[in-house]
């Protein structure tokens, strides 16, 4: 991979609470609740002005290192609604469940296998020791109804995993494009499921986004393709979190794996939740297309061109989370620093340039000095054309890097009287507040150098 890697933290600063990036999401308009004034919705969340752009930002990345620069991946984009005979050809009509017991005496509900061992074997609730009740099973499929005539109405499913439209489209893919075995589609797409413990912001959803590469190869071929797609989004996640040894690899059991996988790696990355998965690397081998065959009736195999021998590929799969990426990367760049004159710890995200929401904030030293301010605002103008740029003259200029720090925006640079005799301006980095003067005409140049992927 050829992008900028981010600055690793100069030192293990804490694991950072929730509530804290919840709390500036909200203040700084990052995410909102979903229909927060009737009482919102539990794992459904809006996103603000700053968080459209990170997340932009971030899916941009991910499209560029995946579909752009391979020239054997090409990219779709599917519906959330399909026919509801893929659910069954999926497995997730049959498998997609989860087991639930409720506690007798607190009333609060469990899922089974999250239960530590103990209180499984003894029948107990982790809070207070109640009884549980015996286990029920809940599909964490989301129904929906197409059609109008009561009586005449299909029921299908809002896509339990985004994936399923790429081998939907696959067989289109191949007839509309000169892609060849091995090859991978991928697509980014939202995939709802009903989650019975939705909770901890952003990282478990009903509503959520997901990143998908499916690799379609030749079975000799699979071993390949699974260690050179794990080993480069491992380094993709790397390449943009500044924490790098709170992320590692932790390989599934045979008893966790999902139905349709016959090994897996997750993609782990530590925050004040433990290790949890950030994206799956799963092994699916043939089932997705033997079992489309099977359920349409049409036949999903390929034909080598060169030998003519005919198979149904295999299948690596990348499947991440655009809203874990987006909350992880904001517990990874949250940081409360000292301020060594005593005065408030300066918040900062230590956001990578190429992510931040805000690339650059265009001051005038004073706000009540004509010249200043249209200097400022003709530079800012000639910046937006090329990035996020903001102007601001509120406050003095000390608030208004601590404003543009709290949001991550990794330079600022300010218009001083200097400027108008040498036709300069001074720009701040966010990390080391290193300051330097730049020319006005050097500085879309210099901008760019640093905040764009490379
Ligand atoms: N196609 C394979 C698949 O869907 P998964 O492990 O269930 O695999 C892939 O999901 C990724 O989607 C996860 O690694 C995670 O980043 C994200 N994800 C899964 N469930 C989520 C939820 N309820 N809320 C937010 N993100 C979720």
């Amino acid at each position: 991979m050829t992008q900028t890697e981010a600055t690793p933290a100069a030192n293990d600063t804490p694991l950072v609470p929730i509530d804290k990036i919840v709390a500036l999401c909200k203040r700084r308009g990052f995410v909102y609740p979903n229909s927060e004034i009737y009482g919102g919705v539990a794992g459904i969340y809006d996103f603000g002005p700053l968080g459209v752009e990170l997340r932009n930002n971030i899916r941009r990345f991910w499209w560029w290192s995946m579909v752009q620069t391979h020239d054997n991946v090409v990219g779709i984009e599917g519906a959330n609604i399909t026919h509801p005979r893929v659910w069954e050809a999926s497995g997730h009509v049959e498998n997609f469940v989860d087991r639930l017991v409720d506690c007798k005496k607190c009333k609060r509900r469990w899922r089974v296998d999250h239960l530590p061992p103990e209180n499984l074997a003894q029948n107990k609730c982790p809070n207070d020791g109640g009884e549980l009740t015996e286990p029920r099973t809940f599909n964490l499929l989301m129904e929906t109804y197409l059609g109008v005539v009561e009586g005449d109405r299909m029921k299908t499913y809002l896509r339990g995993e985004a994936c399923q439209n790429i081998y939907l489209d696959y067989d289109n893919v191949l007839k509309s494009s000169r892609m060849q075995v091995p090859f991978g589609i991928c697509q980014i797409g939202k995939a709802y499921r009903n989650e019975v413990t939705p909770g901890n912001f952003l990282f478990r959803q009903r509503e959520f986004e997901q990143w998908d590469l499916q690799f379609f190869v030749h079975p000799s071929e699979m071993q390949k393709w699974f260690d050179y797609w794990k080993a480069y989004r491992f380094e993709w996640y790397k390449s943009i979190i500044n924490h790098k040894d709170r992320l590692h690899f932790r390989e599934h059991g045979p008893d966790e794996l999902a139905h349709y996988a016959k090994q897996a790696f997750d993609i782990e990355y530590r925050t004040v939740l433990g290790w949890q998965e950030w994206e799956g690397i799963h092994w699916r081998q043939d089932w997705d297309l033997s079992r489309h065959s099977q359920f349409s009736g049409q036949d999903l195999g390929y034909t080598d061109p060169a030998t003519n021998e005919r198979y149904i590929p295999w299948i690596v799969e990348t499947s991440g989370g655009v809203d874990r990426t987006f909350l992880n990367l904001l517990l990874d760049a949250y940081e409360e620093e000292p301020d060594p004159s005593g005065k408030e710890p300066r918040t900062v995200l230590r956001l990578h340039p190429m992510l931040a929401p805000v690339k650059v904030a265009v001051f005038p030293l004073q706000k009540n000095k004509e010249e200043l301010v249209s200097a400022a605002k003709g530079i800012h103008k000639n910046l937006q054309r090329l990035m996020v740029s903001q102007y601001d003259d509120i406050g003095n200029i000390g608030r208004r890097y601590r404003r543009q720090d709290e949001i991550g925006t990794p330079y600022c640079v300010t218009v001083d009287f200097q400027t108008l005799e040498d036709h300069a301006v001074t720009v701040r980095e966010r990390d080391k507040m290193t300051q330097e003067r730049v020319a006005i005409d050097a500085l879309p140049m210099y901008l760019l150098d640093r905040v764009s992927w490379k």
